[in-house]
């Protein structure tokens, strides 16, 4: 989503704030634009478009010359992807200029206020309002004015600010949308993610909630809304730069998707210790755990897809019910929550709005949340109770691969350690589970060597209007996240439904040739969904089964099979889905589609 990035030193800030943006493309974006302080006055160009354009009309930065600036990549919300509603905004006479990742949400009171006051509009964005309520509080001191403007709006923000009376100072202010400060000896650094910055400075301050920093050349100084000063500790970041870059692949997706042995094998190993299962961050005793009646999973988008196939887990090993809810569901549908409930949040980037706000709602009402995270320092890493990391590094392309797939094993981990707890798991049985766990790191590697043979399929359906993807219980929650990966890249229209059901309304929607993708991984449920292939089969469906290597059976109803190697049927997720993924991605590359970028789409969705 929107990216903010700021600097203020002894190099030329423009360069700066186009390089951090363009580490921020990932997030998704719809324009572009940077304002500059030129020693005189501030500087505004800004386009709607890639970041591309914006570099193309200043020449690399260097027709934007100044050593202190802020940038913004927007992804709309209120309003078009325009040039004027692009950011930066600034007040009447252009001394105040605002970048902003968030909503106000009582903007549309603000602007009135303001309209009756004789301030004009020229966008229709909600963060207009910021700069022109920031220069009817200024009376000479950004502080003041800042703090009297904080306590006015509602909703989220992150904001990086200038004044023209303060050209050697940037201000930053967060609340509810990530906001990291950094240092280096020659400047300071504002950023909305990380990897903006990492290239100048390991050292970071994650900004919390309502607080304020006031950024010089050499310092930096943090308050509250309440002009308190405040100390904060520099966290440093030990990723490695290169984990953000494409090392040789087309697209950060397929890159990344070669990443999965790696990142499942470093989310499971670490916790396999001398054949137990130790999850230090869970910080629950045995008899706590066996305590637990009722878990709740909440998560948006492939989380929420890898919580579907965490029920199935969990409940089949572990034998506890569980509920799975959309974050976005979940945080207003009053959920009943009752004594011995667990609650779960799935989230890679640690921000998602939904995600956080359910976090909080079940907080309130005195639950303890464990968070499935994968960004280290983010917000729901540091709200939640108990984080369980899925150690799967920076993820870049919008569609979610790795970190689902590390986010699968540390479900596995977390129903087998239920299961093993409260005794429904055997000595035989756990032994055999380790066995398989481990197994698949490699068994992942094998599917992804066979690519080229997806590829070709892929290649057939470039022109497909819809794909039907089709499966039972666990096979169903794969079909779910297989037909995301599809729709969110190529842009083809396509569902997932539980094959059983499909005869209850989405058959109809078959026609002489149409894609079907049928999932199949679980032994008990064989007969029944070959039943439902030959169903569409006989409406002139093309079936396309995804089943394990003994299912032979199966190429009588099919019209193409691939197989994944033998594992555990909990497991199956982990191997089935590395085809669908592949073919989502051989699809939109066909087509010639923005793969690591897709429309409409943003990485972290911090705004609801
Ligand atoms: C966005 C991303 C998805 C992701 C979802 C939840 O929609 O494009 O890939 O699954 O948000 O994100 P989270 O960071 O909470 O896992």
């Amino acid at each position: 989503m929107c990216g903010i990035v700021g600097y203020i030193g002894t190099k030329q800030a423009a360069p700066i704030i186009l390089d951090g943006l363009s580490k921020l493309e990932y997030r998704g974006y719809d324009s572009a634009g940077m304002a500059i302080y030129d020693g005189e006055k501030i500087n505004i160009t800004k386009s709607v478009g890639r970041l591309k354009i914006l570099e193309n009309l200043t020449h690399g930065g260097e027709t934007m010359s100044g050593v202190c600036g802020i940038g913004h990549t927007r992804w709309a919300t209120h309003g078009v992807p325009s040039n004027v509603n692009a950011h930066p905004h600034f007040n009447t006479d252009g001394t105040i200029t605002v970048v902003h990742n968030g909503i106000i949400e009582n903007y549309i009171q603000l602007r009135q206020m303001l309209t009756d006051k004789g301030y004009q509009f020229v966008s229709e964005t909600d963060t207009e309002v910021l700069a022109h309520l920031l220069d009817y509080y200024y009376k000479g001191n950004p502080m003041e004015a800042m703090t009297k403007v904080l306590h006015r709006v509602e909703g989220s923000y992150a904001l990086g600010i200038l004044f023209a009376d303060c050209p050697d100072q940037i201000f930053a202010a967060r609340k509810d949308s990530p906001l990291v400060v950094g240092q280096n000896q020659d400047g300071c650094f504002i950023a909305s993610d990380v990897p903006a910055i990492l290239r100048y400075t390991r050292k970071v301050y994650y900004v919390d909630n309502q607080e304020i920093v006031r950024l010089r050349v050499d310092h930096m100084h943090f308050y509250t809304v309440d002009e308190e000063e405040i100390h904060k500790e520099p966290v440093t970041i030990d990723w490695d730069a290169n984990a953000a870059e494409k090392a040789g692949y087309e697209h950060f997706m397929l890159k990344e998707m070669y990443e999965q042995p790696k990142t499942v094998t470093d989310t499971l190993l670490p916790r396999i210790k001398d054949n137990d299962i130790v999850i230090e961050g869970l910080n629950m005793t045995d008899e706590e755990l066996k305590g637990i009646k009722k878990i709740h999973i909440v998560a948006c988008g492939s989380a929420y897809h890898a919580g579907m196939t965490g029920k199935y887990v969990i409940e089949g090993l572990a034998r506890i019910p569980v509920e799975v809810d959309l974050a976005s569901e979940f945080r207003y549908r009053n959920p009943i929550l009752e004594e011995g409930g667990m609650v779960v949040v799935i989230s890679q980037s640690g921000e998602t709005a939904d995600t956080l706000a359910a976090l909080r709602e079940a907080k309130a009402r005195g639950f303890k949340v464990l968070g499935i995270v994968n960004v280290v320092g983010s917000s729901i890493a540091r709200e939640a109770d108990n984080v369980m990391y899925t150690w799967a590094g920076p993820e870049i392309a919008v569609a979610t691969t790795k970190a689902y797939s590390a986010q699968l094993v540390a479900l596995y981990l977390l129903a087998i350690k239920l299961g093993r707890v409260r005794g429904a798991i055997r000595d035989k049985e756990y032994a055999s589970m380790l066995g398989d766990l481990r197994c698949l790191p490699d068994q992942i590697e094998l599917l992804l060597n066979n690519k080229l043979k997806i590829q070709k399929f892929a290649n057939r359906y470039i022109g497909a209007k819809d794909v039907f993807f089709i499966g039972r219980g666990i096979d169903y929650a794969i079909s779910l996240e297989g037909s995301l990966k599809l729709k969110e890249i190529s842009y083809i229209h396509s569902e997932a439904y539980a094959a059983g059901e499909l005869k209850h309304g989405t058959i109809s929607l078959i026609e002489e040739g149409t894609l079907v993708a049928a999932v199949s991984t679980q032994p008990d449920l064989y007969a029944k969904t070959i039943s439902n292939m030959v169903e569409v089969k006989a409406r002139g469906a093309f079936v396309l089964a995804v089943t394990c290597e003994e299912n032979k059976e199966i190429e009588k109803a099919a019209d193409y099979v691939i197989y994944i190697p033998e594992t555990n049927p909990f497991f199956a997720n982990s191997l089935a889905i590395i085809p669908l993924q592949l073919f989502g991605y051989y699809v939109a590359v066909g087509k010639g589609c923005d793969v690591d970028k897709p429309r409409n789409l943003a990485k972290s969705v911090t705004v609801e």
